[in-house]
């Protein structure tokens, strides 16, 4: 056993244990207790419209790949969380004035099945909550006789008001359309319907994460955390940004990340200066930073982390001067994630520090109050610098109202259980006219995943070194092991 004094004197580990079991959590869910109460405050939602509301919501139409082939197939957000379906071609009714719930699927067929695996069907559907489920023929959604068109037609027909969650599914709008402005009748005027937008509604609900969605975001943040490890502590062995990329995707894919949450962006050097990224293919310039924006999607919950590190572990005087301001920004942001607070706080707190310190360091000129008033800054910090995180990266819910956003009074009030990214960066690409050469191929961004609490904000990605000497020494350990 280890005395009291070794314990003492024993170094603290650079990053804190890994939460993530070494098999990953392939496959986690949220119960169907969660789904079925996302129903049952949008059914109190829509009651209060009046007799006669429905609600109709559609799964995500399969993005085709190429000849034969499409893109993984992911469900839509909104169609998840009041559903939990994850299968294609399926549409979930509901009911305001009898609390029915009915999901029209795909029917069950074997020599499909062989392809693509096993489908929900009838009985699964109920299994799901349904109260009725109905099946389309193969690959049709609403313009067919099978059952579930039946059924569709019927519903649609009777109600007097529809609340669509319209996902630009077109054949499916226009379905929907057909029904509820026959004869090019509009919503205001000819027809006995009205067509209400469902998107805003559930924005709205989506908006406050609830309790069991927080702890699938972790997840989601510690597999992230765990990819962005690898690729920090690979890249002295790295010689091209794939293989940033790759050990990043690598990682999270082997710990349950079915789906990334968005396109990996890393960046070596000039690149680092293009906000997303797309090619992630270059060759990795001895001295260069590497910027990783990075997130895995798990459970379909998202995360969305960003890095910025020395490829060879040691900042260069100017890298380290611009990652530091960064750093000040990022914590003055997250610092205003207090409920109550307005949303556009933290851009004003971080983009006041990045103004400043770039009159400091010479690279704007002028008096600091006027530089920042007239958003001179902006010109190497062009994007904003929090958005919310949930099922969707940057995720449903509203920032306020129209411009207005940009005033205090006008931008949205934190609430505890709100989940948003403070993203400040710095980029002076090659060539920035009437900026000093050494400065000039440098981009940094710095990410993380606060969740608003009653007891003011908390980083999720923590875990993550952000401090320039931590960064450092986590790459040095990866120069270590060549
Ligand atoms: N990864 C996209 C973003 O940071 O918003
Ligand atoms: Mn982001
Ligand atoms: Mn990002």
């Amino acid at each position: 056993m280890r005395s009291a004094l070794a314990l003492l004197l024993a170094a603290p580990a650079l990053v804190a244990q890994s939460p993530v079991p070494p098999g990953g959590w392939h496959h986690v869910r949220l119960p169907a207790s969660f789904f079925a109460g996302n129903r049952a405050r949008l059914l109190q939602a829509i009651k209060a419209m009046g007799p006669g509301t429905i609600a109709v919501l559609k799964s995500m139409p399969v993005q085709p790949a190429n000849g034969d082939g499409d893109r993984a197939y992911r469900q839509d957000s909104d169609f998840y969380y009041f559903t939990g379906v994850e299968e294609e071609n399926s549409v979930a009714l509901l009911d305001g004035d009898t609390g029915k719930y009915t999901l029209l699927v795909q029917p069950r067929d074997p020599r499909m099945e062989t392809w693509t695996g096993p489908r929900l069907g009838v009985e699964g559907a109920k299994a799901l909550g349904a109260d009725e489920a109905f099946t389309f023929n193969e690959g049709e959604t609403g313009k067919g006789d099978s059952p579930a068109d039946k059924e569709l037609q019927k519903t649609l027909r009777a109600a007097k008001r529809i609340v669509f969650m319209d996902n630009l599914d077109m054949p499916f709008r226009d379905r929907v359309l057909d029904v509820a402005y026959p004869k090019g009748t509009t919503n205001w005027g000819g027809g006995d319907k009205i067509l209400v937008d469902g998107r805003a509604m559930s924005a709205e609900m989506r908006s406050i994460k609830q309790p069991a969605e927080i702890e699938m975001i972790k997840k989601a943040v510690e597999v992230s955390i765990e990819g962005h490890l690898a690729a920090m502590k690979g890249s002295p062995r790295f010689t091209n940004e794939g293989q940033v990329a790759g050990a990043f995707e690598g990682t999270v894919r082997s710990l349950g990340a079915r789906f990334l949450a968005y396109e990996t962006i890393a960046g070596a050097g000039n690149d680092g200066c293009t906000l997303h990224y797309p090619f992630n293919d270059q060759p990795i310039a001895p001295g260069s930073l590497i910027l990783m924006d990075a997130g895995a999607e798990l459970g379909f919950y998202t995360s969305d982390i960003t890095r910025t590190w020395p490829a060879n572990g040691t900042f260069s005087p100017e890298q380290r001067k611009l990652y530091d301001l960064v750093l000040k920004a990022q914590d003055a942001g997250i610092a205003e994630m207090k409920p109550g607070n307005p949303h556009i706080a933290s851009m004003y707190a971080a983009g006041r520090i990045i103004s400043d310190g770039l009159v400091d360091l010479g690279i704007l000129k002028g008096d600091k109050d006027e530089v920042f008033k007239k958003m001179e800054w902006k010109r190497f910090l062009p994007h904003g610098v929090s958005h919310w995180i949930g099922l969707d990266v940057h995720d449903a819910g509203s920032y306020g109202q129209g411009d207005a956003i940009y005033r205090r009074g006008g931008s949205r009030k934190l609430e505890p259980g709100m989940l948003l990214t403070m993203e400040p960066g710095i980029y002076i690409p090659k060539g920035a006219e009437g900026v000093d050469p050494k400065w000039q191929g440098i981009g940094i961004r710095i990410e993380d995943d606060i969740l608003v609490t009653k007891d003011g904000p908390v980083n999720l990605s923590a875990r993550l070194p952000r401090k320039a000497e931590d960064v450092e020494r986590l790459v040095r350990e990866g120069l270590k092991k060549r």
